[in-house]
């Protein structure tokens, strides 16, 4: 009798032991897939995704040439000089400062910049300055 208890024992204990392993193991591969997915970008990084994806800025806005829009060299550039937010300027309640002549053109996107996040915004101005000379 003493030893099946004893004999018991030792198996409950073993079948805790063995679930708790097992389930590191499954938390560690689970982890690691997750990790790679949400690795944080930085603002540039993410200023960047949007300016290419959902922001369609890309479509009228180059680096170093104008387009449609100014350069970003150039929009960086009076931007610093001004000291301005580009980012306020994307919530829609701020005068060109730029090319005032064609503001419509970009005063459109304003719809859609509306509806982005304080840090969305922040990562596109990152971005833009990720090109001062
Ligand atoms: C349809 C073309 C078009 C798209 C798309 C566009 N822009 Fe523009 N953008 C312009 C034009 C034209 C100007 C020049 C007018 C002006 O300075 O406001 C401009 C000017 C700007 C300026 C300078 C504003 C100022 O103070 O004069 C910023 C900053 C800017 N765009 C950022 C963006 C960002 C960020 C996006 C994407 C969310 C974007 N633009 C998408 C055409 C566009």
């Amino acid at each position: 009798m003493k030893t099946t208890i004893k004999l018991l024992a030792f198996a409950v204990f073993a079948l805790i032991l063995g679930s708790c392993g097992k389930k590191e193991d499954q938390d560690f591969n689970k982890s690691t897939p997750e990790k790679a997915a949400t690795t944080t970008l930085s603002p540039t990084e993410k200023g960047k995704e949007i300016f290419e994806g959902k922001g369609t800025c890309a479509t009228c806005h180059k680096p170093d040439v104008k387009v449609i829009g100014p350069s970003l060299i150039d929009i960086s550039k009076i931007y610093k000089e001004k000291n301005a937010s580009i980012a306020t300027f994307l919530k829609g309640d701020e005068k060109p400062l730029v090319d005032p002549t064609q503001f419509e053109v970009m005063k459109a996107n304003f719809a859609l910049t509306k509806t982005f996040t304080d840090e969305e915004r922040e990562s596109l101005e990152a971005y833009i300055h990720s090109f001062s000379k």
